[in-house]
């Protein structure tokens, strides 16, 4: 396993570019699948996670070109074969996005549970659910589970969605866009994730209307067509980019963001005392923390919520600048039941944090932390000790950075160059 050894106290000063956002990135390469034409994605972060769902498609028969000096890949569906590698699969959540274009392609598959940062149960009902609208059935067993077509012909029809989660989102997005009947998705997540898929999805020849919105209307086509697009920048990179350059009291230029996907983090920063503008070149946004000159932070109360709500991805990154903060913050995360379990790591570095249930903890600012060796528990908490370790005294040693690697670009690298002390070692 490898290790990020960061010695703490140096200030991050200098430009940083963010991005193609992951969660961006994973349901438009599964949404490739859609077409037997080639596909084309610029902006493509360079993470594990990416190389993971790379190499699930070419298991597919999909032929992949990777072009990483440009964050480039071309796709293009080849010799299908709906079969998933178990072993790339349990490798990450997003695996689960393979059901989508699998129902859609096809009358009967198997899948094996995805993984992925073990964050609670993360239940797959309400993806078995939509599968059954389109006239599938699903049997579960210990490591895998099989749809089947059951009914012949879909109609078209209204989907009520149980959750306004992502992925079953997406998924319910990637099956209806091959179906000409009208489909209706109530209650769909809204984030800009989903309407970056829902764009490439309108390229490939599907009419959608209402992405970025609880509820949207699908009217899809029976042959897909290949396309070009664009990843939107990443909200969650460009947030932490933020909280570091806060943390740290810094001066950082972030390249390449959009300003309304930063609306609920900038709110809560604002409320934390940290000033920031935006310098538009030409369309193109940065983002500039200049170097604080209040020399306290104030807590604030953070309650996670869907879009636009505050991202649960960013409650990690969070709590670390709620440990500098003065006065206490409550940290309410609803979504999952495990995610609040990394704040023991931060309370061996010297936080005061009182974790009430698995939803809800209090920090108690602001604490000097210390170095301590610890174990990156899953990709936001990871980058969350690693901002930990940016400001506390002495060095910290965080093992398991493969989770961070998953979603955040050369972070050691990116971080140097901006001052900071941090070595990779394997
Ligand atoms: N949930 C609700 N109500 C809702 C929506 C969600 O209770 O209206 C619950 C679910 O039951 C589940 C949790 O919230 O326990 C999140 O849902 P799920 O695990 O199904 O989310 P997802 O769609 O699989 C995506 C991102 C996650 C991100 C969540 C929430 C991808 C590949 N993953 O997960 O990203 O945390 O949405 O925004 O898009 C990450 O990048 O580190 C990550 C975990």
């Amino acid at each position: 396993m490898a290790k990020f050894i960061i010695t703490g106290g140096e200030k991050l000063h200098g430009e940083i570019t963010i991005p193609g956002a992951k969660n961006a990135a994973l349901p438009m390469l599964a949404a490739a699948l859609l077409t037997d034409e080639p596909c084309e994605f610029t902006n493509v972060p360079a993470i594990t996670d990416i190389v993971v769902m790379l190499e699930l498609l070419k298991h597919m028969g999909v032929s992949v070109e990777h072009d990483t000096a440009n964050n480039t890949v071309r796709v293009q569906r080849n010799n299908f074969t709906p079969t998933i590698d178990p072993f790339l699969a349990k490798k990450l959540r997003a695996s689960i996005l393979l059901l989508g274009p699998l129902v859609a392609l096809t009358e009967s598959c198997t899948l094996p549970f995805p993984g992925g940062c073990i964050l609670g149960k993360r239940p797959l009902d309400p993806h078995f659910r939509v599968a059954a609208s389109f006239g599938y059935d699903t049997i579960s067993y210990p490591e895998h589970f099989s749809v089947e077509r059951t009914k012949k012909k879909y109609n078209g029809s209204r989907i009520f969605l149980p959750e306004a989660g992502v992925t079953v989102t997406e998924n319910t997005l990637m099956i209806a866009s091959m179906h000409e009947h009208e489909t209706i998705i109530c209650n769909a997540a809204a984030e800009p994730h989903v309407e970056n898929l829902a764009e490439m999805l309108s390229l490939m020849g599907a009419t959608i209307d209402g992405a970025g919105t609880n509820t949207i209307i699908v009217r899809g086509k029976e042959k897909l067509h290949g396309c070009s697009v664009r990843i939107i920048p990443d909200q969650i990179e460009a947030g932490t980019w933020a909280v570091a350059a806060a943390i740290t009291r810094g001066d950082l230029l972030i390249h390449d963001v959009v300003p309304e996907h930063l609306d609920s983090i900038l709110l809560k920063l604002r409320e934390v005392g940290v000033t920031y503008d935006f310098i538009n070149t030409e369309g193109h946004y940065a983002l500039h923390i200049p170097e604080r000159t209040r020399n306290s932070l104030k807590a604030v109360n953070i309650t996670t919520n869907l879009w636009p709500g505050f991202p649960t991805d960013m409650q990690a990154p969070f709590v670390v600048l709620m440990t500098q903060a003065h006065g206490s913050s409550l940290i309410h995360d609803w979504m999952y039941e495990r995610r609040l379990f990394y704040t023991d790591k931060l309370i061996t570095m010297g936080a005061n944090i009182t974790l009430c249930d698995p939803h809800r903890a209090i920090v108690y600012g602001p604490t000097a932390l210390k170095g301590r060796e610890l174990e990156s528990p899953d990709l936001r908490a990871g980058v969350a000790l690693v901002l930990a370790g940016l400001v506390a005294e002495g060095t910290t040693i965080i093992d398991h950075i493969e989770l961070v690697d998953r979603g955040y670009e050369n972070l050691e690298k990116r971080l140097t160059t901006l001052g900071a002390n941090i070595k990779r070692s394997e």
